[in-house]
């Protein structure tokens, strides 16, 4: 598929999707200005003031609008005891992965959306020492939009871009936790999307990995905390003295019914700096405890999807780089651990993609803010999957849609995959 077509069939989409809320906004909108002439042509200037005023107040962004002060919890990973499908087309399947880069917007929340639910260590790392707080916002580690209108104007950002992709199965990197997926959920009216997140162990970062799908889960969201040795056996990373033990911070399993398939997902956000010869130790160990725990936990399901920022290179399906990876990562996350799974290994979806098309990350190696692509272009975001979804491919999109830049929407690109089911 080349990009026009893929635009087209996500244009097609959208028309097809029941009034999008951006839809419903303009009609709005357009309703409220004919409301302030008829008002400023029969009652005078004073009068249109008011309206104009009422009215500007009432165009603000959609992070106000929903802000509304509803207590959300900070994770939810239950899955509901009917699990619904609100796909409208059955036949297909859309997943999607998207690093949306620091999807926070902390002190934001309204007073009295406190967050219920305790299982989140964070909720009490509340002291200025431990938290960095730039103006309103707070992040444990080095969040990229550091005042309240730079992290709101994100917020929206990130929903245009859903909205574009408009996938039934989102997985969604870097965000803050389950109360935004809340918020997210409320800037999407129509989609028909439920959020569900179990908290990771990044404290360093705060940073989550969770969905919104129109697919409920029947398995609850679960993590797996084991650890792995490293340097693993069989390492292909560079001489590095580094040796320890590494869990996987970043991730969550889950499985859908997709009519009559059991699907298991697991969604990932692994170690950064593919080329840093200790993180391709650690990012090694944590691929084999990825693999084993889908192995384990996931091994009753027909198919497997693992998904995310692995922050490594698949040395099989190369980049428009050309990147090749130091690690063995993608090789261990492809492969299934036990036999019992065999039918669960997995290839890259990217083989899909045309080679000028296949990247998914703006590394900005210069620090010049601006995207020189090149081999400023790399892919670092995966979506692989087992053989019966492969079977099924009909369209995968890197979607490019939005330009990279440093206070732009992100510097990753979602990858967006239509399964015939
Ligand atoms: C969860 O996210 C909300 C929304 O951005 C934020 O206000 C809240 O502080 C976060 N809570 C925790 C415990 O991280």
């Amino acid at each position: 598929m080349n990009q026009s077509e893929a635009t087209a069939l996500i244009v097609q989409q959208q028309q097809q999707s029941p009034q999008t809320a951006r839809a419903m906004m303009s009609r709005r909108t357009r309703v409220v200005l004919g409301a302030i002439l008829a008002i400023g042509l029969v009652c005078g200037a004073v009068a249109l003031a008011v309206s104009m005023s009422s009215s500007s107040a009432s165009s603000s962004s959609e992070a106000q609008g929903r802000r509304t002060g509803a207590t959300y919890p900070v994770a939810c990973p239950a899955a509901p005891a009917n699990p619904e499908d609100r796909r409208t087309d059955k036949s297909r399947l859309r997943v999607a992965s998207f690093n949306a880069e620091w999807l926070f917007l902390g002190q934001l929340a309204p007073t009295g959306a406190r967050e219920s639910g305790t299982d989140d260590k964070r909720s009490s790392q509340s002291s200025d020492s431990d938290v960095h707080r730039r103006g309103a916002i707070s992040c444990p580690g080095d969040c990229t939009w550091t005042t309240p209108q730079e992290a709101v104007q994100h917020f929206d950002r990130v929903v245009k871009v859903l909205k574009d992709v408009n996938a039934d199965i989102i997985n969604l990197v870097e965000i803050e936790n389950c109360t935004i997926l809340y918020y997210l959920v409320n800037a999407l009216p129509g989609f028909g999307y439920k959020p569900y997140l179990i908290t990771g162990t990044d404290t360093a970062t705060g940073q989550n990995v969770g969905i919104l799908t129109r697919v409920d889960p029947y398995m609850a969201m679960t993590r797996d905390e084991s650890r792995q040795n490293y340097p693993v056996p069989g390492t292909q990373c560079a001489a590095a003295t580094a040796s320890g033990t590494t869990g996987v911070s970043k991730h969550y399993l889950t499985a859908f019914q997709i009519n009559n398939k059991k699907v298991g997902m697991m969604g990932l956000h692994l170690l950064s700096q593919p080329w840093q010869a200790e993180n391709c130790r650690k990012r090694e160990a944590q691929a084999l405890v990825a693999r084993n725990a889908a192995d384990t936990i996931l091994a009753g399901v027909d198919e497997l999807i693992f998904l995310g920022d692995f922050n490594d290179y698949d040395g099989t399906v190369l980049d428009i780089a050309g990147s090749v990876p130091t690690s063995r990562t993608l090789e261990y996350l492809k492969t299934p651990i036990n036999p019992s799974t065999a039918h669960l290994a997995l290839s890259n979806v990217a083989s899909h993609v045309p080679l000028e098309n296949r990247y998914t990350s703006w590394w900005d190696k210069d620090n010049s803010c601006v995207d020189e692509g090149g081999d400023e272009h790399t892919s670092i975001d995966h979506m692989l999957v087992s053989a019966g979804l492969a079977a099924g491919i009909q369209n995968v999109l890197f979607d490019h849609e939005f330009v990279a830049c440093c206070q732009c929407v992100s510097d990753h690109w979602p990858v967006v995959v239509d399964f015939a089911v």
